[in-house]
């Protein structure tokens, strides 16, 4: 029995069945919102990501309290470091009075309910811009640079942070944090690994807005970094990752990766989280710039679609503007 019996769209006739039957219904809870934090006291703009803006500490606590006002559970910090306080070795990511741990130490004062998650990675701390210490010949040292990520993850926790988010892609870096964490006693920090993460062209505005794609140059990451071609590979990322204690698993980018991001939480069912990155930002902010896509549908439509192929939550540089998107719509 077929047709005119099975009319499928008797079903999208009207608004009350359309609602009636939707299956993923985008929501402020499933926002993440990522902020650029540096030591100036001006705002300055990042040009490759227009609407967003790197910020003073001061004008973080304001996003913050936009932040809890929609009603957004965390923010993810990306602090922006001084090319001078960069060096070979990247001991700034670990400064008790770092600017990611005073910002950490100022939200946390301020806003306890915001959940407030930092960026385990070395690349804003290196003088070239990897996110590791390199042997003579430039290759990313893993096991030297997963002993400074403990340091610096410890650090953040010291600070009071949620969660930490090691983004380095480093072998093993889940289970050392995961137990220097333990050992310290700081047994209710999260951990959310970005598990799949893949060599991806999409991050340049992101290093342009922490400054260090001039430090990477020519260089790439992908010697650590997963292939874009890889899809087997991200399961296993993410079976390491979750044995050695990741509370939370990450896939990166977002709408170019909603397949990883279906088969791990096919696979998986754990907490699974996707990162709409700074290309995918510039790409929809380009074209509404042109008057070639609809801001608002188009940026709701993308971040549903990434709901929809499994993600619990998104990181989106649209957060704020979807949050209000979506309360206007209610
Ligand atoms: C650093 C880091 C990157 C991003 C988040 N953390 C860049 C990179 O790996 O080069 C990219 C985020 C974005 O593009 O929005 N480890």
């Amino acid at each position: 029995m077929s047709y005119p019996y099975v009319r499928p769209r008797r079903m999208r006739r009207d608004d009350f069945s359309r609602r009636l039957m939707r299956e993923t219904v985008l929501g402020a809870d499933d926002l993440i919102y990522p902020a650029f934090v540096h030591e100036l006291q001006r705002r300055v703009a990042v040009p490759s990501m227009p609407g967003v803006e790197r910020v003073s500490i001061d004008e973080l606590l304001k996003t913050a309290e936009t932040l809890c006002e929609l009603r957004i559970p965390a923010i993810a910090l990306f602090p922006v470091t001084a090319p001078e306080a960069k060096s070979l070795t990247a001991e700034a990511a670990w400064q008790d009075d770092g600017l990611c741990q005073r910002a950490v130490r100022a939200l946390k004062e301020r806003f306890p309910e915001l959940g407030v998650i930092t960026d385990v990675a070395l690349d804003p701390y290196t003088s070239h811009g990897q996110d590791g210490l390199l042997d003579d010949s430039g290759y990313v040292l893993n096991d030297e640079t997963v002993d400074a990520l403990v340091k610096q993850a410890l650090s953040h926790a010291r600070a009071g942070v949620d969660v930490v988010a090691p983004s380095d892609m480093m072998d093993g870096r889940i289970g050392e944090i995961r137990g220097a964490l333990e050992a310290n006693g700081f047994i209710h920090t999260r951990i959310l690994a970005y598990a799949a993460k893949y060599a991806s062209a999409f991050y340049g505005p992101f290093r342009d807005a922490v400054g260090s794609a001039s430090a990477l140059g020519k260089g790439n990451k992908f010697t650590y970094q997963m292939d874009p071609a890889n899809a087997d590979e991200a399961l296993r990322e993410v079976e390491l990752d979750l044995a050695e204690g990741a509370d939370m698993v990450m896939v990166k980018p977002g709408l170019p990766y909603l397949d990883i991001v279906r088969r791990v939480k096919d696979t998986f069912g754990v907490p699974t989280f996707a990162y709409q990155v700074s290309g995918e930002y510039a790409m929809l902010k380009a074209a509404y710039a042109n008057g070639w896509l609809d801001e608002r549908a188009c940026t709701l439509e993308a971040l549903t679609s990434i709901k929809r192929a499994g993600a619990d939550g998104i990181l989106t540089y649209f957060a704020i503007d979807a949050a209000r998107w979506l309360r206007e719509d209610r």
